[in-house]
């Protein structure tokens, strides 16, 4: 059975034609390390490594191919980022629509003096940007927040909270792990100063690639949470103090910056208003299908415009988990279930602790396979 697979936000499938080829033409035909040797197919390969970062610097409208950082995935970028700069006595600002990606690092860090305060959002996931200002503090060092909701979808108004940060002299840190790929994110007309990516999700590459895109202000104040070679200053007992090997201790995935380079020419080549549209149309159809199942209660913002494109549900009728294992057996429908990584989410949107049923969508979907996800939710959830 070929199955149907609707869980894209957790990592998306299939990837970007040419992403499988590169990787196996590098692995096969090229295979050194970049960085280190002094012969041309190192260089060939630096080089890549270079168009690769330069690759991202257009996309995200970075200040400088130096100033993008490679990681295994934004998880690891966030991390950096956050302990990187942020000191005992420090406060800052999260979204509640946060990932434990972004919570976990933060509750770390509150073990050594950082305090913490989340900008509500609606139960229909929908920011409380009125809020922010008079939950800044002197001690506000920085907000962080996600791009779009893993759990409802909701893209979050990054331009209006950048302005917010600029205007207060906060530091800006977004994880862009739902929306990179398809949507506009801009780091100049948002005032990010610290954008964390992973490879594998919308940028249609594979796993174990990410990274982050500072601004030379905030990376100045960072310290790099790894230390070890870089190829470069060998000399020196210390990490070097210049940009990306100040970030980027040890070999780098170099398949994995392959097969996501690939995926960037892909994404470079394709009409991305078109295909977001595509995105759009599956979601509006699932969205109002569900609706119009009696057991199915839909979760967070009915809207299928302008946000991320999965949908979660919340079965009255039976447990979400029974739901998901019925839809992958009798019809090899994949969909993730549960707490995604989010509970904050979850309290925000009001599905704490049952979590919710999510489908996931990408332009490869078809709308013939939300109707047989619709056809088979109305049978499991009647039976
Ligand atoms: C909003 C958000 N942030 C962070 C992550 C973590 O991504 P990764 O596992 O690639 O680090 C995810 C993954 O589901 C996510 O949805």
């Amino acid at each position: 059975m070929k199955g149907i697979y609707f869980d894209n936000a957790s990592t998306s499938w299939p990837k970007a034609p040419g992403v499988v080829s590169e990787m196996a033409g590098y692995l096969e035909n090229i295979g050194c390390n970049v960085g280190r040797g002094s012969y041309e197919r190192a260089y060939a390969v630096s080089r890549r490594v270079y168009e690769t970062r330069e690759k991202l610097r257009c996309l995200f409208d970075a200040e400088d191919n130096k100033n993008v950082i490679f990681t295994a995935n934004v998880t690891q970028a966030v991390n950096m980022v956050l302990k990187g700069f942020l000191r005992q006595g420090d406060h800052v600002l999260i979204s509640g629509l946060e990932h434990n990606a972004v919570v976990r690092p933060l509750e770390h860090l509150k073990q050594t003096g950082l305090t913490c305060d989340v900008i509500p959002c609606d139960n229909l996931g929908n920011l409380e940007v009125t809020c922010i200002e008079k939950m800044i503090k002197p001690e506000t060092r920085a907000v962080v927040m996600t791009h779009g909701s893993n759990v409802s979808g909701n893209i979050l108004p990054i331009e209006s909270v950048g302005r917010i940060c600029k205007s207060h002299g906060l530091h800006f840190i977004v994880d862009t792990a739902q929306t990179a790929g398809l949507h506009n994110v801009s780091m100049q007309r948002a005032n990010i100063s610290a954008l964390c990516f992973t490879g594998h999700k919308g940028l249609m590459g594979p796993q174990g690639i990410g990274g982050f895109l500072v601004t030379d202000e905030l990376a100045e104040q960072m310290a790099p949470l790894l230390d070890g070679g870089t190829g470069s200053v060998s000399d020196q007992l210390d990490m070097p103090d210049f940009l990306p090997d100040r970030f980027e201790a040890g070999t780098l995935n170099l398949p994995g910056i392959y097969g996501l380079s690939s995926a960037l020419d892909y994404l470079n080549s394709v009409d991305k208003n078109e295909l977001l549209m595509i995105e759009e149309q599956l979601t509006k159809a699932f969205i109002r299908g569900v609706e119009a199942i009696d057991g199915l209660q839909l979760v967070g913002t009915a809207d299928h415009r302008n946000r991320c494109a999965l949908v979660s549900v919340d079965c009255l009728t039976k447990d979400n988990a029974q739901v998901a294992f019925e839809l992958d057996r009798d019809y090899g429908i994949m969909t993730r279930v549960g707490m995604h990584c989010a509970p904050l989410a979850h309290r925000s949107l009001e599905t704490y602790p049952q979590g919710t049923l999510r489908f996931s969508f990408s332009h490869f979907n078809t709308l013939d396979e939300v109707a047989c996800a619709l056809e088979a939710l109305q049978k499991i959830t009647s039976e």
